[in-house]
């Protein structure tokens, strides 16, 4: 298998200086960039402008994640931004395929993210039209919380599709990914995996990036 993918979240970063925090893992994959509205999740965080800055001040790829409502209005400027990756809610977009489309003619790959409680079966007909499906493994809103163990038979589902087609989507997990949980997520099909409190809630970012990849290789 190829080996695993670490995505650092900045949601758990100090966000007074943001471009030091992502000197800290320079050996991450793509950094992942925590955008909430307020509305489709209970918590507000940052907006494009601070995205094309964090743009400007890394080479690292941006991999978004749209916490947002009306994704069809506002994902595309995400791309602009310069964002290498784009994540939309299925839960939140009217008209995805036209979305996903848009982002791509953009320039960025299309990421489609569902919550822990939605299905993926009506989303199959979708995997030639992104680059990515995100299986949150935590209600989104907030960095912290614990792994729900409930999306695992879902990530191992989304995997099995994916082959079957030979589509070629990555199936990155979002949410409660630390020592404990990597493991099991990573068995059961992942090899994407976003970690925020278990990379910069640790003393040494850049190596629990390298310990978190090495358990996820097993
Ligand atoms: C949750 C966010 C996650 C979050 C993960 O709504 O989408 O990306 O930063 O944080 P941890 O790894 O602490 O669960
Ligand atoms: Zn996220």
């Amino acid at each position: 298998a190829a080996r695993a993918r670490i995505h650092p979240s900045i949601l758990s970063a100090d966000f007074a200086r943001l471009g030091a925090e992502l000197d800290r893992v320079r050996s991450a994959d793509a950094v992942h960039v925590d955008v909430m509205d307020g509305h489709f999740v209970p918590n507000l965080t940052l907006g494009r402008p601070v995205v094309e800055a964090l743009a400007r001040a890394t080479t690292a790829p941006l991999d978004v994640h749209l916490m947002i409502e009306d994704p069809d209005r506002w994902a595309p400027g995400y791309a602009d931004a310069g964002a290498a990756s784009v994540t939309f809610h299925a839960e939140a977009a009217a008209a995805p395929v036209r979305l996903a489309r848009e982002l791509r003619a953009r320039g960025a790959q299309a990421g489609l993210a569902v919550n822990p409680a939605t299905a993926i079966d009506p989303w199959l007909p979708l995997l030639e039209e992104i680059d990515t499906l995100v299986v949150m493994s935590v209600e989104p809103g907030f960095g912290g919380q614990a792994f729900l163990d409930l999306v695992l038979p879902k990530i191992r589902a989304a995997r099995r599709a994916i082959d079957d087609t030979g589509a070629r989507v990555a199936v990155q997990v979002d949410g409660g990914v630390n020592a404990e949980t990597i493991r099991r997520a990573a068995e059961a099909g992942a090899d994407v995996f976003v970690a925020g409190s278990a990379v910069y809630g640790a003393a040494d970012p850049e190596a629990a990036v390298l310990a978190l990849r090495e358990l996820a290789d097993g």
